[in-house]
C-alpha cells in the first residue's frame, strides 16, 4: 500500500516512553514535560490516540505487539445483538491513497464479547469504547443495555453511518429525524457516556452533528468511511463481493478534516477526528481543525503499531513545536 512508504514520516528521534502501568498512567506529563492528557467530557484519555473501530479487532488481539497501555483509548470492533457473519469476499481492497472495505460488520455479538473478550481488556490501562451498531433502533438499545450491566467500558460510540449493511447503520446517520430517534432511544438507554459516530456523506455535518448534541449525545466522532467502488476493468467486476464499499486511509483526510472543522462551529460537545491519520502532523492538523481527540483506522494495516508509534512521534513533535499541551492545538485554525 502506498501508505507504507509515508510511515517514514514518524519521527524515528520519537521516544518510546514507559508510562505504561496502571500505577504510573497517572503521572500528568510525560518524561519530556509535553502533556499530551485530553478530556471527552467526563473521559480522561492519558493522550488524544485511540485505535479506531474495525481497525484493531478487539484490542486484546494486538496485546503481544502493541503496549495497549499507552494508547489513550481503543474502539473494539462492532458489536450487535447477534452475531453478524458480514459481507461476501473479497472485503478489501487497496486504492493507490488507501483502502475500501466491505466487511459487513462481522462481529461474535455483544454477549460473547462480555463473556469472552472484555475480561482480558480489563486488564489494560486504557479506554475501552464500545462501538455498538444495529438494523433497527431496539437492536441499538439491546446492545447497550447488555454492556449496561458490565464494567470496564469507558463509553459507547454509536456507529450510525456504516456504508456496508443492507439495513440499519447508515440509513440513521443520513436523516435527522431517524438520527434523532435513536440517539435519544440510545440516550434513554445509557447511562455511560455516548459518542456518535457521523457519516460523511450528508448534507451537512453541521445540521448532523446538531441533532446528536440536542438529542444527548456526549461527543461526535467524524467520520466514517466514504461509500466507493472500485472496478476491475479487465473482468468488469467490482474488486468487492458486496460491490460498493467504505473508502479509508490518507486520501479522505482533507475532506475529512473539513467536516471537523465546519461541526465546530456548529456544535459545543466534543468532537473525534478520524480519516487518514498516518503520522503526528495528522492528528494535529484534526485537533487545530476543532477536535478534542482523534482515532486512529486503515494505518494499523499498514503497521499494527501505528497507534503506539504515534503517541511517541505526538509528543517528539510537541516538543519540535515548542508544545507543552497538547490541548492548546484544540480549535486553533487562525483565519
Ligand atoms: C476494515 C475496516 C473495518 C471497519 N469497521 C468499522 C466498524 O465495525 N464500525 C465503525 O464504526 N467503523 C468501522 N470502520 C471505519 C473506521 O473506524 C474509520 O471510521 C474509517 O476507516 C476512517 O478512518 P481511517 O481513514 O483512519 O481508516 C472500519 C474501517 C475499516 C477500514
Amino acid at each position: 500500500m502506498e501508505a507504507a512508504g509515508r510511515r517514514g514520516n514518524l519521527d524515528p528521534r520519537a521516544r518510546i516512553l514507559e508510562v505504561s502501568s496502571p500505577e504510573r498512567a497517572s503521572i500528568p506529563h510525560t518524561a519530556s514535560g509535553v502533556d499530551l492528557r485530553v478530556s471527552i467530557g467526563s473521559i480522561h484519555l492519558k493522550n488524544p490516540i485511540i485505535a479506531a473501530s474495525g481497525t484493531f479487532g478487539y484490542g486484546i488481539e494486538f496485546a503481544e505487539l502493541v503496549d495497549l497501555n499507552r494508547l489513550g483509548g481503543i474502539v473494539v470492533k462492532g458489536l450487535s445483538a447477534q452475531p453478524m457473519a458480514g459481507s461476501p469476499a473479497p472485503r478489501m481492497c487497496e486504492t493507490p491513497s488507501g483502502m475500501i472495505n466491505a466487511i459487513g460488520l462481522q462481529n461474535i455479538g455483544v454477549r460473547a464479547f462480555v463473556a469472552e473478550k472484555l475480561p482480558q481488556l480489563r486488564r489494560f490501562d486504557t479506554a475501552v469504547i464500545a462501538n455498538v451498531f444495529g438494523h433497527t433502533i431496539a437492536e441499538y438499545v439491546e446492545v447497550i443495555r447488555v454492556l449496561e450491566d458490565t464494567d470496564g467500558v469507558a463509553a459507547y460510540e454509536l456507529n450510525v453511518s456504516c456504508p456496508n449493511v443492507e439495513r440499519g447503520g447508515m440509513e440513521y446517520g443520513t436523516n435527522p429525524e431517524l438520527l434523532a430517534g435513536v440517539v435519544s432511544a440510545a440516550r434513554t438507554a445509557c447511562k455511560r457516556p455516548m459518542w456518535v459516530k457521523l457519516s460523511p456523506t450528508i448534507g451537512s455535518i453541521g445540521v448532523m452533528a446538531n441533532v446528536a448534541e440536542t438529542e444527548g449525545a456526549d461527543a461526535v466522532v467524524i467520520a466514517n468511511t466514504y461509500p466507493a467502488l472500485c472496478i476491475d476493468a479487465h473482468t468488469r467486476r467490482s474488486r468487492l463481493g458486496s460491490t460498493t464499499g467504505g473508502l479509508s486511509g490518507a486520501g479522505i483526510k482533507p475532506i475529512t478534516v473539513r467536516l471537523v472543522y465546519e461541526a465546530g462551529r456548529v456544535v459545543k460537545i466534543p468532537i473525534i477526528g478520524l480519516g487518514g491519520i498516518e503520522s503526528p502532523s495528522d492528528v494535529a492538523d484534526y485537533m487545530v481543525a476543532g477536535a478534542s481527540a482523534v482515532e486512529v483506522g486503515t494505518a494499523h494495516f499498514v503497521d499494527p503499531r501505528a497507534s503506539e508509534r504515534l503517541v511517541g512521534g505526538l509528543e517528539a513533535w510537541c516538543r519540535d513545536e515548542n508544545l507543552l499541551e497538547i490541548n492548546s492545538l484544540r480549535g486553533s485554525l487562525k483565519a
